[in-house]
């Protein structure tokens, strides 16, 4: 059976009986979900093989996916990884604890090869969350966790995600309340060219780029954008240099579908706002004509607009964008509650921390996306 332990955030320490209950079961190599101020993680002792197996079964996670280690402080480093570049320093003096997992190089043998699916480097990050950095403490290991979902469902933000997704398959899940940011860490490399962003997430590129005036910001995917990937990254080259091969992503979890509705959900941007609700209307009752059940994904401020959809969600607002991240993969799981089968999905800004709601949109809509701007492709 699946546990379920309530802590008050405000008053939980490594002492506290349920997280030294949870610790318990962590030190036995039993699964044990939490709290972290992105989602949930779905927690193991780093160092035991078996227990991160638990991990991948438990998600149906692909193993060639690593997994991000969690510490409470900055000593646990020492012997997890070699010494970081100084630039990994200033970050982790600027965003720790925070939403940001740094790439480092693992020290042979110090966790699972699991963990890392056999790269030479290892993402850390310290969690901004009391009940996460209790855990950690009490258990006294570095725990491994992905989010806390069945591998492709939204992530978690609240307990009862985690139990809808993973009751029964795993020891239990410490319920301390929502999280706060809503989308998982950045994860970035930095290295003699800067801060490369292999995954947008809470921390933004210009968080970044605020914090380290002078330093290079770089995101996957990005470095090219609008170019054809080959011509754009021999632009890059000195002259008479080879044109590099198409790299493998350097994430390996980035080119899985993820976070994705029951439902079928297309993204559509447009700069005309009118021309938008009217075009999502018409197309939800064309659809719904053809047996559809539909749902709109919107921002708060036109949740209004929609009188054709049979369910409107609204996942933030406008006025304050971090709401939008907040709220998204709660958004998405009501879709799967209200039985709908076909969802269009408002874009939103991409400033900020718009940019990792956008990178999520894009991955639950598996690359379905109409540009109501774009003459030339609407309904690619
Ligand atoms: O906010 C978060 O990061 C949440 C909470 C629980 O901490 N965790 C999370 O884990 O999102 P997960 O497993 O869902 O995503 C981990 C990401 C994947 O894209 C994975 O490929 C990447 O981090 N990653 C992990 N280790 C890596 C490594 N050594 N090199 C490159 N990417 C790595
Ligand atoms: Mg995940």
């Amino acid at each position: 059976m699946t546990k379920r332990w309530q802590v008050d955030p405000v008053q939980v320490d490594p002492g506290h009986p349920a997280i030294r209950e949870a610790a318990d079961k962590l030190r036995q190599g039993e699964p044990v979900a939490f709290p972290t101020e992105t989602v949930y993680g779905l927690g193991a002792d780093a160092g035991n093989t078996e227990a991160v197996e638990r991990v991948f079964a438990a998600k149906g996670r692909p193993a060639d996916n690593p997994l991000i280690v969690h510490i409470a402080d900055r000593e646990q480093l020492v012997g997890l990884t070699a010494e970081p570049n100084e630039l990994s320093k200033r970050l982790m003096d600027a965003f720790w604890p925070g939403p940001l997992t740094l790439i480092l190089p693992v020290m042979p043998g110090a966790v699972s090869p699991r963990v890392t699916a056999g790269l030479s480097t290892v993402g850390v990050r310290m969690p901004d969350d009391p009940v996460a950095l209790a855990l950690i403490r009490a258990s006294g290991r570095p725990l491994a966790a992905p989010s806390a979902n069945r591998s492709g469902r939204p992530s978690p933000t609240r307990a009862e995600h985690v139990l809808d997704d993973l009751s029964g398959a795993i020891a239990g899940v410490v319920d301390g309340g929502a999280t706060g940011v809503g989308v998982e860490s950045t994860v970035v490399e930095a290295g003699t060219a800067g801060v490369h962003i292999l995954r947008p997430g809470g921390v933004s590129a210009e968080d970044l780029r605020r914090a380290l005036p002078g330093i290079a910001v770089t995101v996957a995917g990005e470095m090219n954008a609008g170019a054809d990937p080959l011509t754009a990254a021999s632009a890059n080259q000195p002259p008479g240099a080879a044109a590099p091969e198409t790299e493998a992503p350097k994430s390996p979890g980035v080119k899985y579908k993820h976070y994705a509705p029951k439902g079928a959900l297309t993204l559509v941007t447009a700069r005309e706002e009118g021309a938008r609700t009217a075009w999502i209307n018409a197309e939800l009752a064309r659809r719904k004509a053809q047996g559809e059940r539909t749902g709109v994904l919107a921002a708060e401020e036109r949740a209004a607009r929609y009188p054709a959809a049979d369910a409107v969600v609204v996942f933030g607002r406008e006025a304050e964008p971090q709401t939008f991240a907040r709220g998204l993969y709660d958004a998405l799981r009501r879709f799967d509650e209200a039985g709908v089968t076909f969802i269009l999905a408002e874009a939103v800004d991409e400033a900020g921390i718009g940019a990792a709601v956008m990178n999520r949109l894009r991955k639950a809509a598996g690359g379905r996306v109409i540009r109501l701007d774009d003459p030339t492709n609407p309904g690619e």
